[in-house]
């Protein structure tokens, strides 16, 4: 049987990792700044989670949520504690594209309404809703087009505005850090004067963190830098560091039932073993601390080189705009000097390393980009 050949792949196969390095069958080694895609958090094969990931998978890896399982008690506690929304509700579900999917909903069924306001550019994933909230009419199926959502150009507060005025909008969509679009940062006033807005019209506002959560920004959450406080807040890669595992913080004002939501997977034991081993290790070892110190230190050095056109980025989620082709620079970067970056259009290199790299790894980074460049 073939694969279905649904994407571009680099002749490579890693099969072993550690930290922020993986490694090939010859024993190839390779800096790792892409993370698998913003996924790896606490850095590859950490023995505290292969550790916590056995011995769950020895004990017990699945039951249904027919069951009490008090591992997402503890999974719920330690976030509550790290992520400062102790007072919210999590919902656990399996991957990004879900767990908008449900914060799209927990809206719909609070507010009553059915109309969505997303931003230009944004990428919130591929199920039907999600991909509805995506700004790429590519990957949107003509099953999954809708006029319920529209667009509002990023950080264009009167936009904003004037959608939400007719509070026919359930909710208001955007991420942390747009991150598929190639790093664009909400301004902070512009997420303000977007919690505004939701709170005078009864939309309600979902942060998706997918990408720029779970400390990669230097905050547990990137909007944490605006003080604002979002009624929906979704989150996925970096939660399990590979094991699929997604959730959505829920305010305590939203009324819920018995059947509202459901997934026979999310929240299962193994997945729960993995989230909570990610969150101590990123507790004991300051990983958040870690990515906002050598994430202010790579966007610095990155800054001085006069090849780059633009450097953007919060903590080690950083896009730089490049002269020319993005794809041509990445594949120099991962052949010649043995470096995993990630991409976004034709002329960004995307970096999303573990929030575990450290400075000297950041540095021979810059001096490899230097020599191509
Ligand atoms: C901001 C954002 N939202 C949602 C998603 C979708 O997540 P998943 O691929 O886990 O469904 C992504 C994935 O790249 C993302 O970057």
């Amino acid at each position: 049987m073939e694969l279905l050949n649904v994407y571009a792949l680099y002749p490579i196969e890693p099969v072993r990792g550690r930290g922020s390095y993986v490694y090939t069958a010859d024993g190839q080694e390779y800096l790792d700044l892409y993370g698998g895609h913003a996924v790896i958090s606490i850095g590859h094969a950490h023995p505290h989670y292969v550790e916590r990931i056995s011995q769950q998978v020895g004990q017990l890896g699945f039951y249904s949520n027919s069951v009490e399982n008090s591992l997402q008690q503890q999974l719920a506690d330690r976030l509550g504690a790290l992520s400062g929304y102790d007072d919210y509700r999590l919902f656990l579900c399996n991957s990004g594209a879900e767990a908008n999917e449900n914060a799209l909903k927990i809206a719909s069924f609070q507010t009553g309404r059915e109309k969505v306001l997303a931003i230009s550019r944004a990428f919130h994933g591929r199920t039907s809703g999600a991909v509805a909230a995506t700004d790429n009419p590519k990957i949107v199926a003509p099953f999954n087009r809708t006029e319920k959502v529209e667009f509002a150009p990023l950080n264009d507060l009167e936009a904003v505005r004037e959608r939400l005025a007719t509070r026919q909008f359930a909710a208001l969509i955007i991420e942390g850090i747009q991150g598929v679009a190639g790093i664009h940062l909400p301004s902070d006033e512009f997420l303000q004067g977007v919690r505004t807005l939701c709170t005078e019209t009864g939309t309600q506002l979902i942060l998706d963190e997918i990408q720029s959560g779970y400390g990669r920004s230097g905050r547990f959450f990137a909007h944490q830098y605006s003080g604002i406080r979002p009624d929906l807040i979704t989150m996925a890669k970096g939660m399990g560091n590979g094991f699929p595992i997604g959730g959505v913080l829920v305010a305590p004002h939203f009324e819920t039932w018995t059947g509202m939501l459901g997934t026979t997977f999310g929240g299962n034991h193994l997945a729960c073993a993995a989230a909570i081993a990610v969150l101590d290790v990123m507790r004991e070892e300051q990983l958040i601390e870690n990515a906002a110190r050598v994430g202010e230190y790579l966007i610095e050095e990155l800054k001085k080189i006069p090849q780059l056109k633009e450097v953007r980025g919060r903590g080690l989620m950083i896009g730089m705009e490049i002269e020319g082709s993005a794809s041509e620079l990445r594949k120099k970067l991962l052949f010649e000097e043995h470096i995993f970056t990630g991409g976004a259009g034709a002329t960004t290199v995307r970096l999303l390393p573990a929030l575990s790299v450290s400075q000297e790894q950041a540095e021979q980074f810059v001096q490899a980009l230097k020599k191509l460049l």
